[in-house]
């Protein structure tokens, strides 16, 4: 009775995995439980919420040749294919994350994505055109009073805190003008002490375990190599954008160490996405890559013009032949074969034991 009960259970469980075709390939124990993975930041991890917003082109990738490698169709995420989140799911034998602003969304079992492009830790980091970091944590608030409502405060409960956490955000902060107003060291600590607040309400409804990165090294990006049109906001020069990105991750590596301390039961697990990308940039043949520093989508010096598909203010661009041959698809945002490397990276450093419960 209990072996067919496991039986139909299996069933069940692998009938709601349309998109995974390696769930409960090969395992011959039982299936473990799964944690659910919750996103939150930028345009590294939006999967299409910027879709449903009003905001302007700038912040959204809802055409061609955005998802050209592996969706074959614009999704709304920020690369050729996939991202960090979408692998990471995929490792830890999750579906597909739902945007939170998908319509008819309502089952949240598996988690949800609340990233958008363009959004930062502090709330006037493009003000208007994005959800930043604060109206993120109110939509998780909100879903986890949903599955309260459905699960009942133990089974939810339960959720949450096995849940995983996943976050990139920051990179949008110290290109914003605000930055170029205030010292280093009091602008980095306002976006670190936004993005502890986000720890802090998470852990206060149940969540234990968080995913974060790194800043990219965003002064060696395609965008900041060239000269921008005219018109753009100006924002830090690329110097000081290395010396913001920087000092934040050294503040960041600090706080997690004390927050490990100061918060019974907190676990986090960070990927060093500013050594890892730096890395392939510098030297791109060394991870089987062609190129490093020029975007394969986009216009002008290095292809950093933020053009890609032509519905922004500059129409023109160039396309290259084979995404998989670079490490940035436009001038921002790295390849899938990038993020997939970086997932795997992850992954197998310690992320995995985040998501055993
Ligand atoms: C969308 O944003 C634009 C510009 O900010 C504004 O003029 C317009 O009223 C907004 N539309 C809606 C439906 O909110
Ligand atoms: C910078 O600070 C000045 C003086 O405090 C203020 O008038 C200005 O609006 C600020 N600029 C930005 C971009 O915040
Ligand atoms: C969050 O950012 C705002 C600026 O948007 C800043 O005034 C505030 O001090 C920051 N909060 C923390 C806890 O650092
Ligand atoms: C694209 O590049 C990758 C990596 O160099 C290679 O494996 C693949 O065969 C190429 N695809 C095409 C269609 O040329």
């Amino acid at each position: 009775m209990a072996a067919i009960r496991f039986q139909i259970y299996i069933l069940a469980f692998c009938a709601g995995l349309v998109i995974q075709s390696s769930c409960c390939n090969g395992h011959s124990g039982p299936q473990k439980k799964r944690a659910a993975l919750f996103v939150f930041g930028d345009s590294l991890y939006d999967a299409g919420n910027n879709n449903y917003i009003n905001t302007t082109t700038d912040f959204q990738a809802s055409w061609f040749p955005y998802g050209e490698t592996f969706f074959r169709y614009p999704t709304g995420r920020f690369s050729d294919g996939r991202t960090i989140p979408d692998f990471i799911a995929e490792y830890a034998k999750l579906p597909f994350i739902p945007v939170y602003l998908q319509p008819g969304l309502k089952d949240y079992t598996y988690g949800v994505n609340f990233a958008s492009g363009g959004a930062g830790a502090l709330v006037e980091t493009y003000q208007g055109s994005v959800m930043d970091l604060k109206t993120q944590v109110s939509q998780f608030k909100k879903v986890e009073k949903q599955l309260r409502q459905k699960l009942g405060d133990a089974e939810a409960y339960t959720l949450v805190s096995e849940a995983v956490y996943i976050i990139n955000i920051g990179n949008n902060d110290y290109v914003s003008p605000l930055a170029t107003n205030t010292s280093h060291k009091e602008y980095v600590g306002w976006v670190i002490g936004n993005l502890t607040s986000w720890i802090e309400d998470i852990y206060q409804k149940g969540g234990r375990k968080f995913a974060l990165s790194s800043l990219a090294p965003f002064a060696s990006m395609p965008l900041m190599r060239t000269t921008q049109p005219a018109g753009s906001t100006a924002g830090p020069s690329r110097k000081e954008v290395a010396a913001l990105v920087k000092l934040h991750n050294r503040v960041l590596a600090k706080v997690l160490l004390k927050l490990t301390k100061e918060l019974q039961g907190f676990k986090y697990s960070k990927l060093n996405l500013y050594t890892y990308l730096r890395e392939r940039i510098n030297h791109p043949l060394k991870y089987g890559f062609k190129e490093g520093k020029m975007a394969c989508c986009g216009s002008g010096a290095y292809r950093g013009i933020y053009s890609c598909g032509g519905k922004r203010s500059v129409t023109e661009y160039l396309l290259c032949d084979n995404a998989t041959e670079f490490v940035f698809f436009d001038c921002a945002h790295p390849t899938e074969r990038v993020n997939k490397q970086l997932s795997k990276l992850w992954w197998s450093n310690n992320l995995k034991e985040l998501f055993e419960v």
